[in-house]
């Protein structure tokens, strides 16, 4: 029995969560996997219930899960708390407790949607990068971080530090090797080596752990111009290495080549239970109006069935259903484009890819 913890959070979260256990109920039933759901409260919904983002309650379930899928959090109600104790702290909480330090960021563009991009469709067609972040170093994490008085004595000064060790560098290095040996080989690792310390670290230690793998091809690029070749050449990209901050960044400009940020799904893995959330945020200004776009989180799932259960086969089914979904023409709001398609909502969204699912998964 494979148990999953289902943590909603706040704005869209829940909407967004609900098609996905939608979704990941009926291909338990297709595919024959025994899974079980346990709700918990995190983020936002849990500051206003018992005081913090990341409830004991909810980090035990986190860790007795075999894996765990995250709505979003946050919310203009919860903005003038003080950083540490805000609801994104109880996503960045998790991630640290459970030691999830490599974040898999797939960006693949769905054929149907190579209109919804507002980019031109010469430079985006057939685009499929995958961005591997760094998730529980760099500037998210590193000491001293704070605000403090200034030392001129005018004012205050806010810190935060960007720090890597060897350790860090090189396990997460030896992921993006990994995932690169099962793609196109070709691993490109963003830094910023011309400034800061850190990167050169994050350089040579990339460029010792590439010597284990001598069939990937592997080049380095400076951020900034990693920004502006993912707009100008995106297929030239496979698999692209970089730490917390810039990873953060540069998947919501990638974002952007796959149609929506609302198509994009990720995977955070560690030693443990893994956890699978969009890359989006939790977008208070249209939660509860039924018009989210679900497909992040329900491709999140197909991470979920794919890299915590090892189920490829029921991980390509969700996938190939989102894709039949879209090619019949049905559209949430951020990726309606000019045409005959069909506006829907979220949960008819997440009924049409259960659908889809019912029609195909067994052939
Ligand atoms: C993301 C988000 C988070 C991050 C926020 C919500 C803390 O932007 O997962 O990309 O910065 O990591
Ligand atoms: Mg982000």
């Amino acid at each position: 029995m494979a148990r999953i913890a289902v943590l909603p959070g706040d704005g869209v979260g829940p909407e967004i969560v609900r098609e996905t256990v939608k979704v990941l109920r009926r291909i338990g039933a297709l595919f024959g996997i025994p899974l079980t759901f346990d709700e918990e409260i995190v983020g936002g919904a849990a500051i206003d219930r018992c005081g913090t983002p990341l409830p004991p309650e909810t980090l035990s379930l986190c860790r007795a899960s075999e894996a765990i899928l995250f709505g979003a959090v946050g919310g203009p109600q919860w903005d003038s708390l003080p950083v540490d104790r805000r609801p994104e702290r109880g996503l960045l909480a998790l991630r640290k407790e459970l030691g999830l330090y490599a974040n898999l960021r797939p960006v693949k563009l769905f054929a149907p949607l190579v209109d919804a991009s507002p980019l031109k469709r010469e430079i985006i067609e057939g685009v499929d990068l995958l961005v591997l972040r760094e998730l529980t170093g760099g500037l998210y994490f590193g000491e001293p971080k704070g605000i403090g008085p200034a030392p001129d004595g005018k004012g205050e000064q806010g810190i935060d530090t960007l720090s890597y060790t060897t350790f860090e560098i090189e396990r997460i290095a030896r992921i993006g090797f990994q995932i690169a040996a099962q793609r196109r080989k070709r691993l490109t690792s963003v830094d910023k080596v011309n400034v800061l310390a850190s990167s050169q670290l994050w350089r040579r230690v990339v460029a010792e752990t590439a010597r284990e793998f001598p069939d990937i091809e592997l080049d380095h690029m400076l951020v900034d111009n990693c920004s502006m070749q993912l707009i100008r050449d995106p297929r030239r990209f496979d698999v692209i290495l970089t730490e917390n901050t810039f990873g953060d960044i540069l998947s919501d400009e990638a974002a952007m080549l796959a149609g929506s940020i609302g198509m994009l799904p990720s995977a955070s893995l560690g030693d443990g239970p893994g956890l699978y959330e969009p890359i989006h945020g939790s977008a208070p200004d249209i939660a509860g109006q039924d018009t989210a776009n679900p497909l992040a989180t329900i491709l999140s799932a197909a991470m979920l069935l794919r890299h915590s259960l090892r189920h490829e086969s029921a991980a390509a089914a969700v996938e190939a259903a989102v894709g039949l979904v879209l090619e019949a023409g049905y559209r949430t709001p951020d990726i309606r484009q000019p045409g005959p398609t069909t506006l829907i909502g979220t949960a008819h969204m997440g009924d049409l890819v259960v659908e889809r699912l019912s029609n195909t998964a067994i052939h």
